[in-house]
C-alpha cells in the first residue's frame, strides 16, 4: 500500500506524540465561566503573539472571523473586504447571513493587497440613503493569492486609510506567522495597524482544533457574548488549549521548513511541462494546468497516492505542513512526474 500524501490543505496534519501528552495532562476548568485555567493561558500567550491586549478562543477560523464582523458593526453596516478573501469566499456567507452585512469588495491584487485609490475611493460614509463603511478586512497570508505574505507597509497604508475614515481594521491572519517567518517580521508588527486579529493553531501550527481572536479588553470583552451567541463558549476546553499552547511553543519556529519545502515543489512541478506554479512565498503552492483538466489531474494524483484540491479555474492547490517532510515532496513529485509521462504517452 503506497503512504498518502496528502497535501490538500495545512489543516490536515494529525497531533504529535508531545502534543497529545499536553493535551492529555491539561488542567481544566469551565471556560464558559471563565476558569478554565488552560484556556486562559493561551488566550494570554495568544494575545502576547500578536501584540494585542486580549484574545478569545474559538472553534474555528471561521467562527473568529464572524465574531470579528459582529463586534466591529450593527447589520445594516457596510464591510470592505477583498473578491478572493477567505471570509467573502469560503464562509458560507456569514457576513451577510449571520452579521447582517452589505459586502463591498475590491479586487485583490496577485499580492494579497487591494489598491489603496480603489479603498479610499470605495468607502462611504452612513446618509440617508447608503449604509455606512464601518469595518475593512485584509488577510495575511492570503490564501487564495498563493499565500502571499504581505508586508507591513501594505497592511500598514491600507489600514491607515480605513481607520482615518473612522472604520475598524479585522486581520485574518489564519496564517500570521507563515506571513511573518516569510517575511522576517514579528506576528505583533504585522497586526500592529489592526485593530483585532484573528488566528488558526489547527493549519500551520498543527493543532487539531482552534483559533484565537485578538483585540483590546474592552473588544474581546465584547466579542465573548458573540462567541457564545454562535454556540462557541466551549467547557472544558483546555484540553483543546493545551495542543494550541503546544503548538505556539513548538511549531512556530519550524514553519521556515514548510516553505522551503513549498518552493521544492513547486520547482518539480514547472520542470514537468503541464503545469505552472506560482512563485510561492510560504507553504502554499497555487499552480496553473497549462494542459488538461484539473479535476483529471487530481484524479490522477489521487490515484497514486498524492492528494491535492482544485483552486479555481484551470487551477489546483498543494499546501505543505508539519506531516510533509522533504523526503515525501520528492516522492509526490516522482509520483506526479509518472503521471505526466503516461498523461503523454
Ligand atoms: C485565510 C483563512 N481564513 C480563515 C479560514 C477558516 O478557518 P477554519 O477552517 O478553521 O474555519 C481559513 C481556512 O482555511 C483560511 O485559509
Amino acid at each position: 500500500m503506497t503512504a498518502v500524501i496528502d497535501l490538500r490543505s495545512d489543516t490536515v496534519t494529525k497531533p504529535t506524540p508531545g502534543m497529545r501528552a499536553a493535551m492529555a495532562a491539561a488542567e481544566v476548568g469551565d471556560d464558559v465561566f471563565g476558569d478554565d485555567p488552560t484556556v486562559n493561558l493561551l488566550e494570554a500567550r495568544a494575545a502576547e503573539a500578536v501584540g494585542k491586549e486580549a484574545a478569545v478562543f474559538v472553534p474555528s477560523g471561521t467562527m473568529a472571523n464572524l465574531v470579528a464582523l459582529l463586534t466591529h458593526t450593527n447589520p445594516g453596516d457596510e464591510v470592505i473586504l477583498g473578491d478572493q478573501s477567505h471570509i467573502f469566499q469560503y464562509e458560507v456567507g456569514g457576513v451577510a447571513r449571520v452579521a447582517g452585512l452589505v459586502t463591498r469588495t475590491l479586487a485583490n491584487l496577485p499580492d494579497g493587497t487591494i489598491d489603496p485609490a480603489e479603498l479610499r475611493a470605495a468607502i462611504r460614509p452612513e446618509t440617508i440613503h447608503s449604509p455606512g463603511s464601518r469595518l475593512l478586512c485584509l488577510e495575511n497570508t492570503h490564501n487564495r493569492c498563493a499565500g502571499a505574505a504581505l508586508p507591513p507597509a501594505a497592511v500598514g497604508e491600507l489600514a491607515e486609510i480605513a481607520r482615518r475614515r473612522g472604520l475598524a481594521v479585522h486581520l485574518d491572519g489564519a496564517r500570521i506567522f507563515n506571513a511573518a517567518a516569510a517575511l522576517g517580521v514579528t506576528a505583533a508588527e504585522l497586526a500592529a495597524p489592526c485593530d483585532s486579529v484573528s488566528f488558526c493553531f489547527s493549519k500551520g501550527l498543527g493543532a487539531p482544533v482552534g483559533s484565537v481572536l485578538c483585540g483590546s479588553r474592552e473588544f474581546v470583552a465584547r466579542a465573548r457574548r458573540f462567541r457564545k451567541l454562535l454556540g462557541g463558549g466551549m467547557r472544558q476546553a483546555g484540553v483543546l488549549a493545551a495542543a494550541a499552547l503546544y503548538a505556539l511553543e513548538h511549531h512556530i519556529e519550524r514553519l521556515p521548513e514548510d516553505h522551503k519545502h513549498a518552493r521544492r515543489l513547486a520547482e518539480g512541478l514547472a520542470t514537468l511541462g503541464p503545469f505552472r506554479p506560482l512563485p510561492p512565498q510560504t507553504n502554499i503552492v497555487v499552480v496553473e494546468a497549462l494542459e488538461g483538466r484539473v479535476d483529471d489531474w487530481i484524479a490522477a494524483f489521487a490515484a497514486e497516492g498524492v492528494l491535492a484540491v482544485a483552486f479555481g479555474p484551470g487551477r489546483f492547490r498543494m499546501v505543505t505542513h508539519l506531516d510533509v517532510s522533504r523526503a515525501d515532496v520528492d516522492e509526490a513529485l516522482t509520483r506526479i512526474s509518472r503521471i505526466v509521462g503516461a498523461a503523454h504517452r
